[in-house]
């Protein structure tokens, strides 16, 4: 809205706007996606070779941007380690979404090396499962190969605003997913409207337990970010641009008071209900017959990235919304009757328990991109 208005009217209205003023600096209202935080998504193609590779890599999901990764850099391979204090605490007990946050950057990781004319050779957690080290990509010379999906590593964000209502076709639905899909590992579409209103409740229903259970509210507060100053301090967790909110509603959301834990959290449930349930189009779920294991879950989440670009490409926005399955792993975690797990069961019954749960539709608006670290601060 300030901008819109001019830089000049704008430095005015500042200027007579008193602790307003400190607020519109502190939130980057003027400026969003600017600073050193959000310049990985400007110069991620600069850099040839391994380092360059992992300038792709760091653009990944990750659960609440935690970017749990470390990346050994060699000449002729790449070690990627998982950073065990980068998590999301009782949202994620078993650090499953940790590990999936890992294939996520494996994904764009392998394309990177391809598009430099590095062939790249992933052994999955090669000190075991317990090893920190949970991958090593071995690299030859070969041609360089870019492709769509590369292309799309700068443009994919997670979209979390509405969607238009347009159904998304079945066929280019399953256009997204491959069809060497890793062993045990399935997709399944949600896409007739009575099942797509069962999740959706589902999932408001998840939200609402999460945000009830201060314990799992406050390890995912944790990663929010609500000015300026942290965002480029820290750079990475959850922030106000990656909401998906109307031009408007966020200039105003960055000049109120940044909000408490709890009235993110109600932010969080009413979106669930009126915006991300209301709005998609379709439901991907992820299953597999081993979600437990770490290499299942490394698999899964190259796959995931793998869809995302793959949807970023077609124009389809995509939302990761995990909660019901984080609620299943708390129940489990605290020894809790379980209430979650079988109503999810009956919603994906032919086989394989549930990993990663998203929604897809055509987007009102552009994604924005979140902050993230740089290559130096993630290599060793
Ligand atoms: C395993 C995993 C779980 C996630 N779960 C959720 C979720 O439940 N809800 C949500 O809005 N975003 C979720 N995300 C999206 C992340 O918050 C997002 O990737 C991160 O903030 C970086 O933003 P970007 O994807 O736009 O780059 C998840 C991502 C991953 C990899």
């Amino acid at each position: 809205m300030l901008r819109a208005l001019g830089f000049g009217a704008a430095t005015v209205v500042v200027a007579g706007a008193g602790a307003l003023s400190y607020r519109v600096f502190d939130t980057a209202v003027l400026d969003p996606g600017g600073g050193d935080a959000y310049a990985p998504w400007r110069s991620w193609r600069d850099t040839p070779g391994p380092l360059g590779a992992v300038a792709a890599a760091v653009l990944a999901a990750s659960p609440h941007n935690t970017q749990p990764w470390i990346f050994g850099v060699g000449a002729d391979a790449i070690d990627v380690y998982v950073d065990r204090t980068r998590t999301t605490g009782t949202v994620d007990p078993f650090g499953r979404e940790q590990y999936v946050g890992l294939g996520c950057a494996v994904e764009n990781l392998v394309l990177g090396c391809r598009a430099r004319g590095l062939a790249p050779s992933v052994a999955w957690v090669p000190d075991g499962a317990d090893g920190d080290r949970v991958a090593h990509v071995a690299l030859t010379a070969g041609p360089a190969v870019a492709s769509p999906r590369y292309d799309a590593i700068g443009e994919r964000h997670t979209n979390r605003g509405p969607y238009d209502g347009r159904p998304v076709p079945d066929d280019l639905l399953a256009s997204l997913v491959d069809d060497d899909l890793p062993s045990g590992i399935a997709v399944r579409w949600i896409t007739e409207a009575g099942a797509r209103a069962a999740l959706g409740g589902l999932l408001v229903d998840a939200a609402t337990a999460l945000t009830a259970d201060e314990q799992q509210s406050t390890d995912g507060f944790v990663w929010f970010r609500g000015n300026n100053d942290e965002i480029q301090r820290y750079r990475d967790g959850l922030v106000l641009d990656g909401q998906g909110l109307g031009p408007l509603t966020l200039g105003a959301a960055k000049l109120l008071p940044a909000s408490s834990r709890t009235a993110g959290d109600q932010f969080w449930v009413e979106q669930t209900r009126t915006v991300h349930t209301a709005t998609a189009a379709a439901y991907g779920v992820i299953t597999a017959a081993h979600p437990d294991e770490r290499r299942t879950q490394l698999d899964a989440g190259r796959l995931l990235q793998r869809i995302h670009l793959a949807a970023t490409v077609q124009g389809v926005a995509l939302q990761h919304m995990n909660q019901v399955t984080e609620r299943i792993d708390r129940e489990a975690a605290t020894g809790a009757v379980p209430t979650f797990a079988p109503r999810f069961a009956a919603l994906v019954p032919d086989g394989g328990a549930p990993l990663l749960t998203f929604r897809v539709g055509y987007p009102v608006r552009a994604g924005r991109p979140t902050p993230r670290r740089d290559v130096a601060e993630v290599t060793r």
